[in-house]
């Protein structure tokens, strides 16, 4: 992996949700994971929620078997989701907070809390015998992140930098925790409401190199296609990788 190399991970939970409006069976999860390969994605994320709201075991099954890119669950600490997840063996879990009621992923896990560190060390532990690659989402705050050593990733939370994008301190926040991050020998993720708006400036910080991307491109994909959605966002990030890396003094 180089400097200039930016992966894009496509969330595809809410082509899911779409299905579940009608409990039907399309639109598909799979042919999402299909298109979105063909139009340059780099991997395909699913959350495997406690309610399954969207993303069914069926679905993470059918997309590890049938689709050949890497593919990354994320999970809350649930048991039986554990146990799935043990038997499905994907690439990476991505360990989430999760709170029944949110409509979203609403912050990144507090390290700083015992019972939070205990069990990201219990899961991480036991997913790692089976190889699965382990990873917490982590808001950008120095003290988290530096809790995560020993983990094998860390995603850093963007929805403050999304909610305000021009604030300078937010953005710096997220850059310095990515070379922390990065520093203590992770690999380093970000994600949570990135766009095709907001994409550039965290393509830019050189020490990220995955993002996971899913609500605005499947909300763009209404409009354009899922194709060319997922195209234009792996387009754009590649872009404002390369205007950094040229810029850079
Ligand atoms: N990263 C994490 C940890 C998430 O929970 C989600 C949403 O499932 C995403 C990234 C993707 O966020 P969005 O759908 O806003 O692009």
């Amino acid at each position: 992996m180089t400097l200039s190399e930016i992966r894009l991970s496509v969330n595809v939970d809410h082509i899911a949700t779409l299905r579940e409006a009608r409990k039907t069976y399309e639109p598909s999860p799979l042919q999402a994971a299909f298109v979105a390969r063909t139009a340059g994605a780099d991997g395909i994320t699913v959350h495997i929620r406690k309610d399954r709201r969207h993303i069914k075991e069926k679905d993470a099954v059918l997309i590890r078997e049938l689709v050949p890119v890497p593919l990354t669950v994320e999970m809350g600490f649930f048991e039986d989701i554990l146990n799935f997840v043990l038997e499905l063996k994907p690439d990476k879990v991505t360990l989430v907070p999760e709170r029944p009621e949110e409509v979203t992923t609403e912050g990144g896990i507090d390290l700083t809390k015992d019972e939070n560190l205990r069990n990201v060390k219990i899961f991480y532990e036991k997913l790692k015998d089976v190889g699965v690659k382990v990873g917490a989402f982590v808001d950008p705050v120095q003290d988290i992140v530096k809790l995560a050593k020993g983990l094998d990733f860390v995603e850093i939370n963007t929805t403050r930098y999304a909610m305000f994008p021009d604030d300078k301190r937010i953005l710096e926040a997220v850059e310095s925790s990515a070379k922390l991050a990065s520093d203590l020998g992770l690999y380093v993720m970000a994600g949570h409401a990135l766009n095709l708006n907001n994409v550039g400036r965290i393509a830019q910080i050189l020490e990220i190199s995955e993002l996971s991307i899913g609500h605005s491109i499947v909300s763009r994909a209404v409009f354009v296609g899922f194709e060319r959605a997922v195209s234009e966002m792996k387009e754009t990030m590649i872009k404002y990788r390369l205007l950094r890396i040229l810029t850079r003094q």
